[in-house]
């Protein structure tokens, strides 16, 4: 049965894509968003690290001031741009509050990202993450965040994920869509299993693409600041002050393993084989590019 608050609802239908419904009621407002010349885009499928950009982009923003950086909560310093829901700020209000230079997240698919962005030229970073481990990772968010409709059991939701019929829609749809428009526009794409293996060589690339230069221990602390160990004990980054009617950390913690698993272990995935056929095969640029032997 559904409930009120947007709590455990179905979700809707935005232009072909699933999305929460209290978002779609607010949509009007983001397609009509004014972005500004200099605001900096950071999109995402949802469990891409997000977060993790979003610490990053902050800290390179506050150059490496990790008390500036305790400020607020990471939702509320990098603004989600079509979020919107019965109690509190909208995305599209928050935005409005923020002075520039803003940070501003979003999971939309490309197609639907509001038009000032590209009339502006407004800097974008993208970042993808292997289907794998944003299914898991995925699969526990719908857990603990209450707003998603309820997973089921996993092998249920990995069907709904490799279907598309999950918030955001097809996974591949996206990482391939933002690949496509990178071709023509001023987009950094980033890959989460590189922030991984090298997060000082991706955080050099970001700093090229900002035109910005930062003092090798200014680097250093951003590195530290902004990895897993660190970003999960602090309150500023892990979702701990969310409304636990919202989030419920004792069903999952938002920050669970930020890994790289070739396996879907956690779906009850046994090789690599089963789960990589249905959702990427060999065609897909992400499984190629992360797994050569295909
Ligand atoms: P897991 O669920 O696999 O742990 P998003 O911010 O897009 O919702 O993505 C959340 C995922 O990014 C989670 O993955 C989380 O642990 C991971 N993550 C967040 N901060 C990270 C960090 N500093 N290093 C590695 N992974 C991180």
């Amino acid at each position: 049965m559904e409930q009120e608050d947007g709590i455990r609802q179905e979700l809707g239908s935005l232009h072909g894509i699933p999305l929460f419904k209290s978002f779609i009621e607010g949509w009007p407002q983001v397609k009509a968003f004014q972005a500004r010349p200099d605001d900096l885009l950071i999109s995402t499928y949802p469990k891409s690290g997000t977060t993790w950009l979003s610490e990053i982009m902050d800290m390179i923003y506050h150059d490496g001031n990790v008390e500036k950086c305790r400020r607020d909560a990471i939702y509320n310093r990098v603004p989600f741009l079509e979020m919107k829901v019965s109690k509190g700020l909208s995305g599209i209000e928050q935005l409005e509050k923020t002075p520039s230079p803003r940070l501003v997240k979003t999971h939309l698919p490309v197609q639907l990202l509001p038009t000032s962005f590209w009339e502006k030229d407004c800097k974008i970073i993208y970042m993808a993450r292997n289907p794998k481990d944003v299914a898991v990772s995925y699969y526990f968010f719908h857990q603990m965040a209450k707003i998603h409709p309820d997973p089921g059991t996993k092998a249920e939701f990995l069907e709904n994920f490799m279907a598309g019929k999950v918030a955001y829609g097809s996974w591949y749809d996206h990482v391939r869509g933002w690949w496509e428009e990178k071709q023509k526009k001023k987009i950094l794409y980033l890959f989460y299993e590189d922030m991984k293996k090298d997060p000082r060589r991706e955080v050099q690339k970001i700093l090229q693409f900002l035109g910005k230069e930062l003092e090798e221990g200014t680097v250093e602390r951003i590195l530290h600041h902004t990895s897993f160990q660190e970003m999960k004990k602090n309150p500023a980054a892990n979702y701990e002050t969310m409304l636990p009617t919202l989030m419920d950390h004792s069903l999952s913690p938002f920050l669970r393993k930020g890994g790289v698993r070739l396996v879907v272990e956690d779906l009850g995935g046994t090789s690599l084989d089963c789960i990589s056929a249905p959702i990427c095969g060999c065609k897909y640029f992400m499984c190629v590019r992360i797994y050569p032997s295909y």
